[in-house]
């Protein structure tokens, strides 16, 4: 998978030089977000482990796409300066440069949670280093996804916030599955 580590860093530091040579148009959040494959590649993973699919919620993806308006507006433009909304849903973030292949979006995002999926043990319901944008992929609490996004530096850095209706509860023995 041309995801790992590696390959996303060479592939950012050749996406600076070039988009710092050209400069980048304004791009509409919802053409990063890309709801419907965001949605489908969501229940691919979901269906792989047997957990019903999550429906797109308008209400929901409102929210997020205000916390990324929010963001954009106090000026969050690094990875450390990513924080969660700590709002009323389950919600996974990720962010990555502008960048020939693989670059950040919606699907992008959830294909990059699911490289989690091998540290997720669901014979003993532990993870080893992190699993919790996976499990909170197929957690089957939640029924309803939406997701929003923003671009910074430039439009070059993408944001995107997924949030997950309802937020799974429970305590360290409760399963997503
Ligand atoms: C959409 O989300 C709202 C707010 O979280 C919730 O009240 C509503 O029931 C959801 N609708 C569906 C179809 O999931
Ligand atoms: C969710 O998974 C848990 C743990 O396996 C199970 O007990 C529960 O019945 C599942 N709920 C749904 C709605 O499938």
């Amino acid at each position: 998978m041309s995801l790992s580590g590696y390959n996303f860093v060479v592939l950012t530091i050749f996406s600076i030089f070039l988009t710092q040579a050209y400069g980048l148009p304004d791009v509409e959040p919802i053409d990063d977000v890309q709801p419907e494959e965001t949605l489908r590649i969501h229940n691919e993973i979901r269906a792989a482990v047997g957990v019903a699919p999550l429906v797109w919620n308008e209400t929901v993806a409102d929210y997020a796409q205000n916390f990324a308006d929010e963001q954009a507006e106090a000026g969050v433009c690094s990875y450390d300066q990513m924080r969660h909304s700590d709002g009323p849903y389950g919600e996974n973030i990720a962010a990555g440069w502008v960048q020939p292949t693989d670059q950040m979006s919606g699907p992008i995002a959830t294909k990059y949670w699911l490289t989690e999926k091998p540290n997720y043990d669901h014979e003993t319901n532990q993870c080893k280093d992190t699993c919790g944008h996976y499990t909170q992929i197929v957690a089957n609490q939640s029924t309803a996804l939406g997701c929003g996004s923003f671009r910074c530096h430039d439009n070059e850095l993408i944001y995107i916030v997924c949030d997950y209706y309802p937020m799974p509860l429970g305590d360290a023995n409760t399963r997503p599955y």
